[in-house]
């Protein structure tokens, strides 16, 4: 009798987005706001992220927000692209305890899937898209090499350019490789987040969802050279626009999401218009 094989179940990549958190660094400015609806150059900073997921072709999106800001959220997202057939949910953060909280918080809606989950404040050149789309199991990290590391989750690398070490903000030098805000992980990240204790800075930390894979020879490490900006500061938040608007970043979206805006930038235009009259 022949041998039965079992295929794998090829499963689907949801997208998950991390938008809440409380921004000190960018007071007073986000006293009034979230830091991810804060403008990089020509349009929200929520945009570049969820851009890179829809490259990727990623149709089910689920935003992760502070309550305090979730009806700006719902008013800019909530129908944007829905007729274009990307589906955004939202779930809202009470506290923001940790970026890996997202994978507890979005446990229903990745399901048996895997997940892009890309933090709301990064923007990146490179659209991931090849990688995102490829990916099957374990988990795949993109780092870049950085001046300031100590910023970051930070990777090692042993003599064979094998990662061996992950450190959230490492106080003493380890590498100077940062894990970049873009993390694809199977279904068993769900599981791996759920153990996971606070840190000493009181977080549930990605860096431990990473480290879990890591330990268990499942994670691969991508170095890239494109911008990668992280817009956390007044400073960092200029130079972003800056970049953006010199390296044409918002003008290189996916189509879709191109026309979704335009769509809503008209519709803006007809009720303020109304009002007027
Ligand atoms: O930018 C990459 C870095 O992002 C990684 O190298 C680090 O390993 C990772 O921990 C993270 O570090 P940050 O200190 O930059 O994370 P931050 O607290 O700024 O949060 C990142 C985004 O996630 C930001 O848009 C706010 C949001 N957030 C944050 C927390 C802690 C939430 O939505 N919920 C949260 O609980």
């Amino acid at each position: 009798m022949g041998e039965l094989l079992i295929k794998p179940k090829k499963r689907k990549m949801k997208g998950i987005v991390l938008a809440g958190g409380t921004a000190t660094r960018l007071f007073p400015m986000t006293a009034t706001t979230s830091k991810q609806l804060l403008p990089v150059y020509d349009r929200q900073m929520i945009f570049y992220p969820l851009n890179t997921l829809i490259k990727a072709g990623i149709k089910d999106i689920l935003m992760i927000v502070a309550p305090e800001h979730s009806g700006q959220f719902l008013n800019l997202l909530g129908s944007l692209l829905k007729k274009h057939g990307i589906h955004i949910t939202f779930e809202v953060q009470s506290n923001p305890r940790g970026l890996a909280e997202a994978l507890t918080l979005g446990e229903n809606h990745i399901g048996d899937d895997n997940v892009a989950l890309i933090l709301g404040d990064n923007i990146f050149e490179n659209d991931f898209a090849k990688q995102i789309k490829e990916f099957r199991s374990g988990g795949h990290v993109f780092a870049k090499k950085v001046v300031d590391p100590e910023r970051f989750g930070v990777v090692k690398f042993n003599k064979a350019n094998r990662a061996i070490e992950i450190v959230e903000k490492p106080t003493k030098w380890i590498s100077d490789y940062a894990v970049t805000g873009l993390y694809l992980f199977d279904n068993n990240c769900v599981s791996i987040a759920k153990k996971i204790k606070p840190s000493e800075r009181g977080e549930i930390e990605i860096t431990d969802v990473n480290r879990a894979y890591l330990k268990k020879r499942q994670l691969e490490v991508t170095l890239f050279e494109g911008e990668w900006l992280d817009a956390g500061t007044p400073d960092s938040l200029l130079e972003a626009s800056m970049i953006v608007k010199e390296k044409g970043i918002s003008k290189n979206f996916h189509p879709i999401l191109d026309q979704a805006i335009r769509e809503f930038n008209e519709e803006l235009k007809i009720s303020s218009k109304k009002r007027l009259s």
